[in-house]
């Protein structure tokens, strides 16, 4: 039970998904966007008031590994070996999907996404609603932004959309779950564990558990060249222009813009290159320090991209992070926010919506 929501409102969203209805509701990585699975009237509605795509599939919720084998077909041993190692946790599975999963809500793919989320209302919602039932539940935002990390967040951007929120507080991961595929590697020789998206579980703790090495499909561009916004500025996230720089150029871009009049927030972790900021004049210039620890700086980020982007500045400047797997999820969802190429983010919200 959490302090933010009572049973008697679980109870009512369970209530509300059961005849049809679309709850939002917290999870420790991002808030979902809830319909129950078999209700396919609430499962277009979310992708409407998302504004997402037909053919973009939903993850599935469940309240724990026990159903996994009714949801999901053919589960490798090492998916058993995720699920009972991170479930309840920011990991999410990518199976051959059962004939109980609607085609509707994988987006006609024969592979379903689950998950069982570890945050106490998400729990609550799922055993609320049965022991057979699952809810299908994208991140609560519009198609392309950011998710959100609190019920306000839902608030401002689905508002009267959806039926319900459940406030949970803030989330505790802040960015979306880790996704893993199975890679079948033929004549008997069992399946390997590919990352589908970087998330709240890093490859070395996968790695450990599956005491193996797991294959990343995760585009890690060379970072970090300096890029600035191309003519074809097709943003994903925030609206505000974002660039990523190496801590060694951010000042001299952050003179170059500040010389043509802009506005500008600069988001770089405290450090070697701090110096530098003092030494030059802070004239319409923010100054926003993000933390040195990676799980603490994914828990803040979408949170601050937000803040920035309401706060009407020209331009966000980032500090590109270090390639490093500690990183990982951090970097992938920054390089997503910073629109320098309107094909790459095309590419991007196939995985990332
Ligand atoms: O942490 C999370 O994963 C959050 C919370 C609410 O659970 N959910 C989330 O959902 O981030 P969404 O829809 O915003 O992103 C999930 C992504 C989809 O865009 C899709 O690319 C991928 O997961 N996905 C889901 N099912 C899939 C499948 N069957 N095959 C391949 N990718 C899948
Ligand atoms: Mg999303």
């Amino acid at each position: 039970m959490s302090a933010w929501t009572t049973h008697n409102e679980i109870a009512a969203a369970a209530t509300l998904l059961k005849a049809g209805g679309v709850v939002a509701f917290p999870t420790e990585t991002v808030y979902g966007l809830g319909a129950e699975v078999s209700r396919s009237s609430a499962v277009r509605r979310i992708f409407e008031i998302k504004r997402r795509p037909v053919g973009h599939p939903l993850i599935v919720h469940i309240a724990d590994s026990s159903r996994l084998q009714y949801w999901a077909e053919d589960v490798p041993q090492q998916a058993w070996q995720l699920a009972e190692h991170f479930w309840p946790g920011p990991l999410t599975l990518i199976l051959p999907r059962s004939r109980y999963v609607p085609k509707d809500v994988t987006g006609g793919q024969d592979t379903v996404g689950l998950r069982v989320p570890a945050h106490p209302v998400a729990l609550d919602l799922l055993n609320a609603l049965g022991p057979e039932e699952a809810i299908a539940a994208p991140s609560a935002n519009r198609f392309g932004r950011i998710s959100p990390t609190t019920a306000a967040h839902v608030r401002e951007e689905l508002g009267e959309a959806v039926d319900m929120i459940l406030d949970g507080g803030p989330c505790e991961v802040g960015l979306e779950s880790t996704i893993v595929g199975f890679e079948d590697q033929g004549s008997g020789k069992g399946s390997r564990a590919m990352i589908l998206r970087p998330g709240g579980i890093t490859v070395a703790a996968l790695e450990e558990a599956l005491a193996g090495r797991v294959i990343s499909k995760v585009s890690s561009q060379p970072m970090p060249m300096p890029r600035v916004p191309g003519a074809l500025a097709s943003h994903y996230a925030p609206a505000t222009p974002l660039e990523l720089w190496p801590g060694e150029y951010i000042y001299s871009r952050v003179r170059d813009l500040r010389a043509r009049g802009l506005n500008i927030a600069l988001v770089t972790r405290p450090g070697q290159f701090h110096e530098q900021l003092e030494n030059s004049t802070k004239e319409n210039i923010v100054y926003v320090p993000m933390p040195v620890e990676p799980e603490r700086y994914g828990q803040l980020l979408y949170g601050t991209l937000r803040r920035l982007d309401n706060a009407g500045f020209d331009r966000l400047l980032i500090e590109a992070l270090p390639d490093d797997p500690q990183w990982m999820a951090v970097a992938d969802r920054l390089r997503r926010a910073s629109c320098f190429n309107a094909a790459k983010n095309a590419e991007n919200e196939v995985v990332h919506g």
